[in-house]
């Protein structure tokens, strides 16, 4: 799987550095053929001469050598896959603004390769406030964190911010040239986020889907090589992945019109939108007065998209979210059928930590065979790549 890959690593400061000598042996062993960017504080955890051996590379480290400069844009264009591991702190911030003052900085500024880090840090580190949101603003253009483990750290105390295992690391990147796993040539739609439902020019009615899921969904389905368009309702997550089509719509209307305008040149869709079930009759062209005590809205429903789909349905694969408070798996298997969904995700809003809003989700897989596949509580991430892996062995049925 990994037989003459180009793998690109990028090693940043961090006493992790030492481990990326046992990765590079493993990816050389099964084949990869290695290169290695260093930055100047890494060269003081692990030698240059160390990793150049183990790569049978030369390692670079620097934008020039006073007498030539190391072309960046050639080391980015020649990977299959850039990995920054360990991730620094200092590098993520950088990466996160865009702060180009290193050779490992500028190949990831010009590399269009794909991008996996490994943050490696002390517990109080992962855990600052601009940690957690740097890690969010790269993921947002496209990057791929993997988790942190949990152990003793370089200070001497043990909690969360470990660099996953070289094994682990390793596992990932076979795991991502898996050609069974792949949905290269393959094209999806993705919704996320609420709609809004006019009442008048000023008001509307919505509900609190905050588009992460939906978001993470189509994130992983383009890692997975499909090319991907997301159809997005108004959400305050910033999308810049430069692999993602993003459609911005506000109305169910607009997503149905939206969503029944591609659908025939799809291979499948994950419907994570929350659309909403009614709207207004009518919307006011002004500004409706407060002038009565109380104040009737009459609401009609809207088109279900799902159900549209469903039943224009060919080669699809169509896969729908339940988000549901009671006989959980009865109303989800029924949404399913009543649709013509091929998958049905199901989260229940019993369980803490899952539905709108969080990082976390935990959910339910059901198919229409009748299987029942439970996760426990995990990153919007890892859910996403649960969900994909059971579309492609749809895919693959
Ligand atoms: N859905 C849709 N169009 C709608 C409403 C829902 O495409 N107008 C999709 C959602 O994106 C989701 C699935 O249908 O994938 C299930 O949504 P949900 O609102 O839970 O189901 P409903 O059939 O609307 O049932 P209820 O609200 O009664 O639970």
């Amino acid at each position: 799987m990994l037989a003459a890959k180009k793998i690109l690593i990028g090693v940043t400061g961090s006493i992790a550095a030492y481990k990326i000598a046992m990765l590079v042996r493993l990816l050389v062993k099964a084949g990869a053929e290695v290169k290695i960017i260093m930055t100047p504080s890494a060269a003081e955890f692990v030698t240059p001469l160390t990793l150049s051996t183990l790569s049978r590379n030369e390692v670079h480290v620097d934008l020039s050598n006073g007498k030539s400069w190391t072309n960046h844009v050639a080391l980015g264009r020649w990977a299959d896959l850039f990995l920054i591991a360990p991730l620094s702190c200092n590098t993520l911030a950088k990466m996160s603004s865009g702060l180009c003052d290193n050779l490992l900085m500028a190949s990831y500024l010009s590399s269009t390769a794909p991008v996996v880090v490994a943050p490696a840090m002390d517990e109080d580190m992962w855990l600052h406030p601009s940690t957690k949101s740097n890690l969010k603003t790269i993921a947002g253009f496209g990057n791929r964190v993997l988790p942190v483990g949990n152990g003793d750290l370089a200070s001497g105390l043990s909690g969360e911010g470990r660099m996953a295992e070289p094994e682990a690391i390793f596992s990932y990147l076979e795991e991502f040239f898996d050609e069974a796993l792949s949905l290269k040539h393959w094209k999806a739609l993705v919704t996320a986020g609420p709609t809004y439902e006019a009442i008048d020019p000023v008001r509307y009615i919505g509900n609190r889907s905050s588009g992460k899921m939906g978001l993470a969904v189509a994130q992983e389905l383009s890692a997975r090589g499909a090319e991907v368009t997301l159809i997005m309702g108004p959400s305050e997550l910033s999308i810049s992945d430069k692999s993602i089509k993003l459609v911005r719509i506000e109305s169910a209307r607009e997503m149905f019109d939206a969503c029944l305008s591609i659908f025939d040149q799809v291979d499948l869709v994950v419907m994570a939108a929350a659309v909403a079930d009614y709207k207004p009759e009518t919307v006011s062209t002004v500004k409706i007065k407060k002038t009565t005590n109380s104040f009737t809205l009459p609401l009609v429903k809207t088109d279900d998209i799902l159900l549209a789909l469903g039943q224009r349905k060919t080669t699809q694969i169509l896969a729908g979210f339940a988000l549901e408070t009671d006989n959980e798996k009865e109303n989800a298997t029924g949404k399913m059928i009543r649709k013509n969904a091929d998958l049905m995700i199901l989260n229940s809003l019993r369980d803490e930590g899952a539905g709108f809003g969080h990082d976390t989700n935990k959910i339910t897989i059901l198919t229409r065979s009748g299987e029942s596949f439970s996760y426990e509580l995990k990153d919007k991430q890892q859910v996403a790549k649960d969900i994909v892996d059971n579309i492609v062995k749809l895919r693959h049925a």
